[in-house]
């Protein structure tokens, strides 16, 4: 079964009012197929429409065009209800910014899409998950007593504590130091190679894309390659030209 089946995506924003409006075509026509049991990574120059790519996919941002099907279900212009319950049903979002709710603490946002979704909490898998990322010991603090990088990690256990169908990463590692992203890279490889599920990552860092199964390389709002099973260094060259 496809995770992701998307077809000439298009999406602009509207900026200022009156006769000083402009239009910007962020995505022009994206095309794209994900398999469960895949890890695709997204990469591409800043503000070329990384994220606002992922969320159309996920159903945050709705598209102006196109069709997007998330495990069969269609979500461009699909009404809230039904947007809702397929995010809830099937979706794990890694947000470049944490989305970590104050009055939480850590166990508690971790648990808390996975509450949700009327999904099954594993308190066993949590910690582990808490060991894994360096945070042993610290599910009973609150995030506002953590730095960025720990804030990150915590919203990285959240969705990895989620059996979601299909996990969304928008830049995981950035906030991160070079061990805890290569720990956070491989609980996401290890997603990716679960036959029932499916990770779509977009990075900077070239070296953690070239993790993924297949490597998408956005530019100008399209998918001008695709790669697979490639090197850091073949990504530089795709995208250089
Ligand atoms: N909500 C928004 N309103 C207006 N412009 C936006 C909005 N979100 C993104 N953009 C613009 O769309 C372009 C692509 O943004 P984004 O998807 O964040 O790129 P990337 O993640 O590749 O850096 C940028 O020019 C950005 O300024
Ligand atoms: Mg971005």
């Amino acid at each position: 079964m496809k995770a992701i089946v998307a077809r000439d995506i298009s999406k602009s924003f509207r900026s200022g009012r009156g006769s000083k409006t402009r239009v910007t075509k962020v995505l022009k026509g994206v095309s794209l197929d994900i398999s469960l049991g895949e890890m695709v990574s997204i990469v591409g120059p800043s503000g070329s429409g990384k994220s606002t790519l992922l969320y159309c996919l996920s159903g945050l941002e709705a598209a102006d065009s196109g069709s997007a099907e998330i495990m069969g279900k269609q979500i461009v212009n699909a009404d809230r209800n039904s947007l809702f319950r397929i995010r809830r049903e099937h979706i794990g979002f890694i947000f470049q910014s944490y989305n970590l709710i104050p009055s939480l603490n850590v166990l508690e946002n971790i648990s808390l899409p996975a509450r949700l979704a009327g999904r099954p909490i594993n308190t066993e898998q949590i910690n582990e998950i808490l060991n894994h990322i360096g945070l042993d010991g610290r599910g009973k603090d609150s995030p506002t007593d953590m730095s960025g990088g720990e804030q990150q990690r915590v919203a990285i256990a959240r969705t990895l504590a989620d059996s979601s169908d299909i996990v969304f990463a928008d830049e995981p590692t950035g906030a991160l130091d070079t061990e805890n992203g290569r720990e956070v890279l491989k609980v996401l490889r290890k997603i990716g190679s679960n036959p029932e599920r499916a990770v779509v990552m977009v990075t900077h860092n070239l070296e953690a894309a070239a993790r993924a199964d297949r490597v998408l390389v956005l530019k100008d709002g399209m998918v001008i390659r695709e790669l697979a099973s490639c090197t850091a260094a073949q990504i530089l060259e795709a995208m250089e030209h």
